[in-house]
Formats: structure tokens, sequence, C-alpha cells
């Protein structure tokens, strides 16, 4: 269960960072758009409906990693994929494994 402590650690760091007295301000409570992230960064390896496959990029819509697992897969990356941990906020990350999860193949 190593994976857990590293993610528990990730999610200790992002909360330890994400803390901000300002954060009460009007008209900041948007919650990142996981759609507009996955078409700005995600689509040019795994294509608009996720399984476009491009350099060996995973098929989005027959995944069976869950939304942590794949939080970790965007955070840190994994063999061809680049880590998005010094592009996107642990909020942005959320929310596009969020989006991913909702890619299904189409009849
Ligand atoms: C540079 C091309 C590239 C980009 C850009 C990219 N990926 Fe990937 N992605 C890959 C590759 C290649 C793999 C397979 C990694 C492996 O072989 O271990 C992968 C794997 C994944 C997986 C794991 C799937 C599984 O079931 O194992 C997820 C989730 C994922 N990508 C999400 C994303 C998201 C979300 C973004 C945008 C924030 C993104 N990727 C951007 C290339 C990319």
């Amino acid at each position: 269960m190593k994976l857990w402590l590293v993610f528990l650690s990730l999610v200790a760091l992002a909360v330890a960072c994400g803390h901000s007295p300002a954060g009460e301000e009007a008209g900041k409570a948007k919650k990142p758009d996981g759609e507009k992230i996955y078409k700005t960064y995600c689509i040019t390896c795994h294509g608009l409906y996720g399984n476009m496959g491009a350099g060996g990029a995973y098929n989005l819509q027959v995944s069976k990693l869950n939304e942590e697992e794949r939080i970790l897969v965007i955070t840190n990356g994994r063999n061809a994929m680049t880590p998005f941990k010094t592009l996107l906020s642990a909020e942005e990350i959320e929310a596009v494994a969020k989006y991913t999860l909702q890619l299904k193949p189409r009849e």
C-alpha cells in the first residue's frame, strides 16, 4: 500500500499549500472546469473522446482506474505521459480526473 502513502502525502501537501486566507472572496468559489482542462492539455495524446491513443496514450474510455488512481497518474505522470503537477493545481487535476471518468465508448 505504498501508493496510498504517496497519495496521502500529496493530499497533505495540497491542503497545506492550498490554504489561502483570501479564499472567501466573492466569485472565487468557481470550480475548475475539467472539460476545458482536458481539451487544453490532454487531447493531444488521448484525443477528444479519450480513445485516440497517440504515442501509446492509454484509452481512457476503458481505463479501470478510480478517481484517486487517475489523480496520481495525472499528477506524477507515468512512462510516456508527462506529469501535470507543475502545470495544474490540485483542484484542476481533480476536476480533469473526474471528467475522464465520464469518457465512455459511444455506440
Ligand atoms: C504526452 C502525451 C500525453 C498527454 C499530454 C496526456 N497523457 Fe495521459 N497518458 C499518456 C500515456 C502514454 C499513457 C500510458 C502510460 C503508461 O504506459 O504507463 C497515459 C495514461 C493516462 C492515464 C492512465 C490510464 C490507465 O487506466 O492506466 C490517465 C488517467 C491519463 N493518462 C489521463 C490524462 C489526462 C487527464 C491528461 C491531461 C491532463 C493526460 N492524460 C495527458 C500520454 C499522455
